[in-house]
């Protein structure tokens, strides 16, 4: 059924498994799932940096079985153009799997086999989570990223997946939909993993030039400097000077700054007692879209 990969991807990846169906996943997976073994899911998109990576050990680590998903998810794309830019790497990314281990299990869906012929998303109400941010400056994208959260859910049935902190309101979204659709998964966030000037590491990082991949670490470094100045400035002061900065830097094009709170993702203007609060950002450099974000006071 399924076929070793170790003829198309070299000995690395010597006993992993490639698994494009989820009929394939749950012959595979049938002794594990009998055998009461923890499966642990670490859905991504592909083009593997260290970030997932991280995600992989962590799974490795606190489960028997891990599953990493490769997709490119058409659904939560809101612009054509980024989902054609979105880089495809699926040899490297064995290749850099198998290095970490080789028990580890790729899962490769088609479009079709997620979606048939009916390429939509599902819609999902997760009131303030999806309407602010990335749910407001990206419209439907959390819709589809619910749409193929509970696909992979559904397919894999994992007891524990692993998310990055990176995509902080993503995490509550998946939090959420495993609430609603009471899945009974539990769902471990892991910490951002950055380049060596702080940028997050992300996919779309590929698609800079060096120069660009240099400059970005300003976002991270105003996300700081928010940080330091959390408890004496004003949250309007913070919002002013990030906006000023990214105004004089003419590389950026800064697509919101917000403050937080956490984790309903209320947006604050003023600081309440005993509230926690988190710092996010979207900003375009050479046209592509970074986001990042920053605890303030944990
Ligand atoms: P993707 O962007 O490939 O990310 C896959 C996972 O890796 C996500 O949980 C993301 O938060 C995490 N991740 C990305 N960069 C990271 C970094 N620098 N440090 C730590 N974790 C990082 O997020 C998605 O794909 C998709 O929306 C997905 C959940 C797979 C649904 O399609």
């Amino acid at each position: 059924m399924y076929k070793p990969i170790c003829s198309i991807f070299g000995p690395l990846a010597l006993l992993m498994k490639l698994i494009k169906t989820t009929a394939e996943l749950n012959l595979v997976l049938a002794q594990a799932r009998k055998s009461k073994k923890k499966i642990g899911l670490v859905p991504t998109m592909g083009a593997l940096h260290e970030g997932h990576l991280n995600l992989v050990k962590r799974a490795l680590f606190k489960s028997d079985v891990v599953i990493v998903s490769i997709f490119v998810n058409p659904t939560q794309f809101n612009d054509q153009a980024d989902l054609n830019a979105y880089p495809r790497t699926l040899e490297k990314d064995i290749v850099r799997l198998g290095e970490i281990s080789s028990a580890l299990i790729v899962f490769h869906p088609e479009v079709e086999e997620f979606y048939g012929d009916q390429l939509k998303a599902k819609s999902f109400d997760f009131k303030q989570l999806d309407s602010v941010m990335e749910g407001a400056h990206r419209p439907g994208h959390f819709d589809g990223v619910a749409t193929v959260v509970e696909l992979l859910f559904k397919s894999t049935k994992p007891n524990i997946a692993f998310f990055g902190e990176k995509d902080y309101q993503q995490t509550l979204i998946v939090k959420q939909l495993v609430k609603q659709k009471r899945l009974g998964i539990s769902i471990e966030v892991c910490p951002t993993i950055r380049e060596a000037n702080g940028l997050a590491q992300s996919s779309r990082n590929e698609r800079l030039s060096s120069q660009a991949r240099s400059k970005a670490a300003f976002i991270y470094e105003q996300l700081l400097w928010v940080k330091r100045r959390f408890s004496t400035a004003s949250f309007e002061r913070l919002r002013y000077a990030v906006t000023d900065s990214f105004a004089e830097a003419t590389d950026f094009e800064l697509e919101y700054f917000e403050i937080a709170q956490v984790p309903e993702l209320t947006l604050s203007l003023e600081r309440k007692k005993n509230t926690k609060y988190r710092a996010f950002i979207a900003a375009r450099i050479e046209g592509v879209r970074l986001i990042d974000s920053i605890a303030l006071n944990e």
